[in-house]
């Protein structure tokens, strides 16, 4: 069903202020219906089991308190989500094929950064922001259009680093590295872990952390030094700073042995159940997994198809049913032409689906 308004932060928006008959909208409704779901304040969901528990690890460690935000809207201007935070203009995450566009100045955040300026300029020098964002992507167990993000963000001032010997940058990026290094052993236990130097167009310098977990190397978060630039632009003239921005889903999937991104988004009480609020611990059983139902389709391709636009049109016909679309076979003919044979996994987590069912889906993704 498709809300025709929600409210949020108590602003409330019509369903016509976001999915628009505008060539420079690209929002479905399917997406429009997840705005204001805020997985992320509920206290006995995954989601926002894990956001508390990453309150607590910093409310324990310092003295002065982070703000925290879990309200901001997932709509803002295309300045907040990319001027803002120094996103080159000409960086693909600019594009209609990656970012969901409402109109040409506004978005659907595609990650909490877009809320660093305006939070700066408040005045705020400790802060977490939590949120929905947004991205237009593959279909498989692991990605989804609509995922959480949480950034936090610390302001030094000179007297901090001046007396510890270091630069400003090296102080930040050393305190930066013990913090996060802490909060992973908070949330994993003893782990192993490494830094990978990485590329930020808001950070410098920029990291990636990973743990050693079952079995292999994972990216647990984004982080690094902020920009001067950042800093300068809103208010904070002699400062430094560091910033990182962590998903959610990824790390609860890990952490609640959750298979399938689809299922936080179930109201199955066979998942909803599971949970409770404050414990960590827990690990997903699964219900009976449902049989999947595969179906191929082949076509020729031009220049302006994208697999992100046929996940949406996959999407948009079959919403979570869609379980994974994935590219099976790839064919140049001498003429030059290409066509492409995708394999399209449908499957509920609910029940068994029927192949007429899904013959009718498909049809309705082939047209
Ligand atoms: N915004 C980055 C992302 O979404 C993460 C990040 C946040 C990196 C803050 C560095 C500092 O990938």
């Amino acid at each position: 069903s498709v809300l025709s308004a929600l409210e949020l932060g108590g602003v409330k928006i019509a369903r016509d202020d976001v999915v628009r008959d505008d060539p420079t909208n690209n929002v479905p409704d399917s997406i429009f219906s997840k705005l204001g779901m805020q997985l992320h304040k509920r206290n006995q969901h995954p989601i926002g089991i894990l956001k508390n528990a990453i309150y607590e690890y910093f409310d324990a460690s310092y003295s002065t308190k982070f703000d925290k935000f879990d309200d901001l809207c997932p709509l803002v201007s295309v300045k907040q989500n990319f001027d803002d935070v120094l996103v080159p203009a000409d960086h693909i995450s600019r594009s209609y094929n990656d970012t969901y566009y409402v109109d040409s100045g506004t978005v659907l955040r595609c990650h909490t950064s877009a809320h660093q300026a305006e939070l700066l300029r408040d005045g705020h020098t400790h802060f977490l922001v939590t949120g929905d964002v947004y991205r237009r992507d593959s279909i498989d167990s692991t990605h989804y259009p609509v995922f959480h993000q949480m950034e936090g963000f610390r302001v030094f001032s000179p007297k901090e680093w001046e007396a510890s010997g270091l630069d400003g940058t090296s102080y930040a990026a050393e305190d930066l590295k013990k913090c996060l290094e802490g909060l992973a052993r908070h949330l994993f236990g003893a782990v192993e872990m490494r830094w990978i130097d990485a590329y930020f167009p808001f950070t410098n310098p920029s990291f990636e952390l990973e743990i050693y977990f079952q079995e292999k190397w994972m990216e647990v978060l984004g982080c690094g030094v902020t920009e001067q630039e950042i800093l300068r632009n809103n208010g904070q003239l002699d400062s430094v700073a560091w910033a990182f921005g962590l998903g959610l889903e990824r790390l609860a999937m890990v952490l609640f042995d959750i298979p399938d991104i689809r299922l936080f988004w179930t109201t199955d009480e066979r998942f909803t159940s599971q949970f409770t609020k404050g414990k960590m611990g827990i690990k997903f059983k699964p219900f009976s997994k449902f049989p999947p139902c595969y179906k191929d389709m082949s076509f020729w391709i031009n220049e302006s198809f994208t697999e992100n636009n046929l996940c949406e049109v996959v999407r948009g016909v079959a919403g979570d049913l869609a379980e994974e679309v994935q590219l099976i076979d790839n064919f140049t003919n001498k003429k030059g032409m290409t066509s492409h044979c995708y394999r399209i996994a449908y499957r509920s987590m609910e029940r068994s689906l029927t192949d007429e069912e899904i013959n009718e889906l498909q049809v309705r993704v082939t047209v």
